[in-house]
Parts: structure tokens; sequence; C-alpha cells
């Protein structure tokens, strides 16, 4: 089982969030953690995983483009390698309250559901609010973070 977690970072907060995600796992499982900015689909598509989390930040009122336009170059390799990943979910690193970025999660979540090359998308992306820009992510979101991930690796049954 390989577990690719991506991020799009510009203070760390998506890649510290990423790490907490990596230690719910089990050790058996291998889990690898990159960049949007630093790594192409190409190049995960090569050795493909089964599971991919998905992770972005909010700017500018815009729900992680980066990370949006990385899935939709992933998915075309995906169909012309003919290989599939299982099991796909997302997140979003924000600091305007939690109940403003629902909108953005679903959306985001749906771009995910549309990638043909992804078979199971899970039905909630999980959102972390920053204190400011910069950060930290608030505690409470870290803990909500680690109780989805333990959800999510019970979805996948693993
Ligand atoms: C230029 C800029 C614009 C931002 N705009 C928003 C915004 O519209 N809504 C929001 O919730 N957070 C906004 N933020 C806060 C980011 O979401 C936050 O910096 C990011 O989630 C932190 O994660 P990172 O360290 O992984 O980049 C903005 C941050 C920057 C730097």
């Amino acid at each position: 089982m390989k577990v690719q977690i991506m991020t799009d970072t510009w203070y760390g907060n998506g890649k510290l969030l990423a790490e907490a995600l990596k230690e719910e796992f089990s050790n058996e499982i291998d889990i690898n953690i990159t960049d949007v900015k630093d790594v192409s689909p190409k190049k995960i598509v090569e050795d493909v995983p089964n599971v991919i989390i998905l992770g972005g930040a909010i700017r500018m009122f815009r729900g992680a483009p980066k990370s949006k336009k990385w899935l939709k170059q992933l998915n075309k390799i995906l169909e012309k390698s003919g290989k599939k990943i299982q099991y796909g979910t997302g997140f979003l690193t924000h600091s305007m309250p939690t109940n403003k970025v629902q909108g953005y999660a679903k959306r985001y979540r749906n771009k995910i559901e549309k990638a043909s090359m992804i078979e199971a998308t899970y039905s909630k992306m999980l959102t972390a609010r920053v204190k400011s820009s910069k950060g930290p992510i608030y505690t409470e979101e870290m803990e909500k973070a680690r109780d989805y991930i333990k959800e999510f690796i019970a979805w996948i049954g693993k």
C-alpha cells in the first residue's frame, strides 16, 4: 500500500499537517510527502500510489488552484497510462473561519471526484484553519485532522 500526500505550502503549515496525517498510518504503509511545486504528476504516475491525499490552501479567495491544476494533469497522465489510483481525498488550509470555507471544500472534493482515474473519493475533505497567514494551525484543528485521517484510514480498510 502506497500513499502519496501532496502539499502546496508557502509557510510550511501544509507540510506540518501532512506529517501529522502520516503519523496516523501504520508503519507498514509507504507514505510519501511532496509539494506540487516540486514533483510533476508524471513522476507520481511512474510509481503509482494506491491513495492520494491532495493538499492545498485557500489564497486570495481561491481554493487551491495550483493543486487543482496539478490534479487535472495527473488525471490526464493516468488516463494515457491506463493506471488508476484507488482512493482519494484532500485538505485545505485557510485563515477564514471554518464555516466560511465549506463551499471551497465541497468544490475541491468535486474536482477530486471528477478525476476519472481516481476510483473512489472520500465523502469529506479536511479543512485546517491557521491563526494567521503564516500559521500556526490551531491546536484543535490538528486534533480534528488526526480524527479525520483515522476515519479515512478506516474507510480505505487499512
Ligand atoms: C497572499 C495570501 C492570500 C490569502 N488569502 C486567503 C483567503 O482568501 N482566505 C483564507 O482563508 N486564507 C487566505 N490566506 C491564508 C492562507 O490560507 C495560509 O497562508 C495558508 O493556508 C498557510 O498554509 P501554508 O503555510 O501551507 O502555505 C492567504 C494567504 C496569503 C499568503
